[in-house]
């Protein structure tokens, strides 16, 4: 602490990342990357952009990457908003959607930097139990409320929450912002954004660190009504004008234009999950339904520390989350089938 400092910063808790080792030889199933990289047209483009006119600022609104967005999923670019990462799209909703005097209500087993955010802009919030099985129980968000947020699949169970439920979510609470966090969708959900013209009140964060590998590049998106996205604009161009550079403009876009590509990484990590989810059964895991490119698993008679600290000292790192009722739990990111049997191998010794 210093006396520098404004005085809120004291009492701070910031997000704690999951580890990025300096050390290439590990079995890195730790924080959600995808095993394949980006699609090569994604890195031609962004390849592309490496010359002169890196002197320039990019387009503060990144219209290309809006537009390639708006046709993908068959919105209007003004429903649109990009940032540097969906963390950050996350902390604008925060900051612009949710600050209100009813509580933001999200699930007791969620995202780890939704509390943060509200830490950081003085949000009130109430935690949500999950069900016995670590489901969203909708009936229980029907209670006043400043907004609701959840990451669909939920993180880091993996649990997908049906569209149906999604929309009683939305009906019962038509004053407050639902913000659907699709950060692992497109393995294995169907996207709310089939919602967005019929609920003012929806709003869809989707990041492309995952399902298009682009984690290394911090690009993240939300469609929802055009009022919605103005809130986040107006934070946007009150803190950074420029979030994505013109690397990043046209690399987002391009993934975004590559669905081949696309389409078929994603369906090779939802194979190698179903091989990894029945290897992990094979050594007794209990392992929770996931509609993710990760799987959150337990076993009934070894620690979840122990394991963790066993694989690591193999060469394979897993999250280990030390939060009462899932701290029994590993989260394993699903990486190539290589990798999936390197992890295997070594829990067989432990
Ligand atoms: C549920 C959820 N939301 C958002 C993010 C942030 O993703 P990014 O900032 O890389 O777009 C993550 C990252 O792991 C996540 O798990």
């Amino acid at each position: 602490m210093s006396k520098f400092w404004s005085p809120f910063v004291k009492d701070l808790v910031p997000y704690v990342p999951g580890e990025q080792p300096k050390l290439s030889k590990l079995v890195k199933l730790n924080t959600n990357e995808n095993p394949y990289g980006p699609s090569p047209k994604a890195i031609a483009a962004m390849q592309a952009e490496v010359n002169d006119n890196l002197r320039l600022y990019p387009d503060p609104n990144g219209d290309r990457l809006k537009q390639a967005v708006a046709d993908y999923y068959g919105v209007q670019p003004a429903q649109v908003f990009v940032g540097n990462g969906s963390d950050e799209v996350l902390a604008h909703a925060f900051y612009g959607l949710f600050q209100h005097e009813a509580p933001l209500l999200f699930p007791d087993i969620s995202y780890s930097f939704y509390p943060v955010y509200c830490g950081l802009y003085g949000i009130e919030y109430q935690q949500v139990a999950l069900g016995e099985q670590f489901q969203i129980r909708v009936e229980d968000y029907a209670r006043p409320n400043g907004g609701i947020i959840f990451p669909n699949p939920n993180a880091p169970t993996g649990c997908l929450l049906p569209l149906d439920a999604i929309e009683r979510l939305l009906q019962a609470s038509p004053d407050s912002v639902v913000l659907v966090d699709e950060a692992y969708i497109d393995f294995g959900g169907r996207t709310a954004i089939a919602l967005v013209d019929q609920y003012p009140n929806l709003l869809v964060t989707q990041t492309l660190s995952k399902s298009r590998s682009l984690a290394g590049l911090r690009a993240g998106i939300a469609i929802g009504h055009p009022d919605l996205i103005e809130a986040l604009e107006r934070i946007k161009n009150s803190f950074n004008s420029y979030p994505l550079d013109r690397i990043a403009i046209a690399g987002a876009a391009a993934a975004f234009e590559d669905r081949a590509y696309f389409e078929k990484t994603c369906q090779q990590v939802i194979d190698s999950r179903e091989a990894v989810v029945a290897g992990l059964q094979g050594l007794g895991f209990e392992v929770l339904p996931s509609a993710a490119n990760f799987v959150f698993a337990r076993h009934p008679s070894k620690d979840a520390a122990t394991l963790a600290t066993g694989l690591r000292e193999q060469g394979v790192i897993v999250r280990h989350f030390k939060q009462q009722r899932i701290a029994q739990f590993l989260r394993i990111t699903i990486g190539t089938p290589e990798q999936n049997q390197a992890l295997l191998d070594a829990l067989q010794g432990l």
